[in-house]
């Protein structure tokens, strides 16, 4: 990015935003991750969750996506829309720290490991958060992303038979992130003993043969920092504070946080339970601080709070600010694309299948 960005009035930054967006007109579509900043929010057409981005950018008709969230996001829109249409990261560094923990040979690896262990069927279900190149070895191997927001119709679509349109798994191997894949496990009626824990850094993952054949799921040991700090006791001093609050948190929370809590959902399903709930109604919300500030600011006739007294930040999702915003599209106005996030088609091709695979599944929203 031009130096000269960085030394503009802040005021000025949002004014040229506005401005080039309507140069730009419908050629541009920017979405926008309920992580963002408010600075950046603002100025996007669409918001949501992962998978609601992801419909939202396989549906667009624009030329260009601009999205504002992290590298993983860009690349499914990339690989689900056609190659006229440019999709742009405005920060090239923001990554996803979960995403970093599955690299494709390991989870290629990891498949090959846990199927020639039990001869069963193993269905990899690989959480969105994650690169293209680990989506293609989900779908090359018949198996399907998920997100946050459908991870249950999609784990049971794993095991439904393949005469009623499932992918006829005995077992999943979920990647990169344990907790929504417990959670999951946990919501659909299997115990802890069902999920064991698969390390990419241990000898054969750490497992014996004999552990994986008596596992119907095997959990990648992937974990997101940001969900970490939430914890139990912070659910009972919130409760011990105010009895009639709500405590609502993301599931790539920890088992006992999510058991603990009230409600457990995708950012978009937070949002619409604190919305949909009654003026007056109190909630502690266990994920990312900027969501909960802005829940906070736009539900003022309730009582919106951070589970946690330390703000949990993620660092990745912060670094695209309006500057960064700005710089794309004054290129894009004077007929430059920069930060254009490509996947090489051969990655795309197999990522494609799984994430088409996960938008056909029926989740019920
Ligand atoms: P959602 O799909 O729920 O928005 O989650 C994305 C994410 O990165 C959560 O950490
Ligand atoms: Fe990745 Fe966690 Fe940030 Fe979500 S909150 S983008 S999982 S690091």
């Amino acid at each position: 990015m031009d130096e000269k960005y960085t030394r503009m009035d802040s005021d000025e930054v949002l004014r040229l935003i506005t401005e080039r967006k309507g140069q730009l007109g419908g050629e541009v579509c920017i979405l926008g991750h309920h992580y963002q900043r408010d600075e950046v929010f603002q100025f996007a057409d669409f918001t949501g969750d992962s998978l609601v981005l992801s419909r939202q950018a396989a549906g667009t008709g624009a030329k260009y996506i601009v999205f504002c969230g992290v590298r993983f996001m860009a690349e499914s829109a990339d690989i689900l829309t056609s190659d006229d249409c440019a999709v742009i990261l405005p920060e090239m560094s923001a990554g996803c720290e979960m995403a970093d923990l599955a690299k494709a040979e390991d989870v290629s690896a990891a498949l090959e490991r846990v199927s020639s262990a039990t001869g069963a069927t193993v269905v990899p279900i690989t959480y969105v958060n994650s690169s293209a190149a680990v989506k293609a070895v989900t779908g090359r191997a018949g198996g399907a992303c998920c997100t946050s927001g459908n991870a249950r119709s999609v784990f049971e679509w794993a095991f439904q038979p393949k005469d009623s349109g499932g992918a006829g798994g005995a077992k999943i191997l979920a990647a990169p992130d344990q907790h929504l894949a417990r959670n999951t496990a946990l919501a659909m009626g299997y115990g802890l003993d069902d999920c064991v824990l698969y390390d990419p850094a241990a000898p054969n993952g750490g497992l014996t043969d004999g552990q994986i054949r008596g596992a119907a799921f095997i959990l990648w040991k992937g974990y997101c920092y940001v969900h970490q700090v939430f914890t139990v006791e912070q659910i009972e001093r919130v409760r011990k504070a105010r009895p009639d609050i709500k405590v609502i948190v993301h599931p790539e929370c920890p088992h006992e946080v999510v058991a603990a809590a009230d409600f457990a959902g995708s950012t978009e399903q937070i949002l619409r339970a604190v919305a949909d709930s009654p003026a007056g109604a109190g909630w502690a919300v266990g994920t990312e601080v900027n969501m909960v500030r802005r829940l906070a600011t736009d539900n003022p006739d309730k009582y919106v709070r951070l589970l946690s007294d330390e703000p949990a930040v993620c660092t990745s999702m912060s670094r695209t600010d309006p500057q960064h915003l700005l710089w794309v599209l004054d290129n894009l106005a004077e007929g430059r694309i920069v930060n254009r996030i490509i996947v090489p088609e051969d990655v795309a091709s197999d990522a494609r299948a799984a994430l088409e695979r996960m938008i056909s599944i029926k989740t019920g929203r």
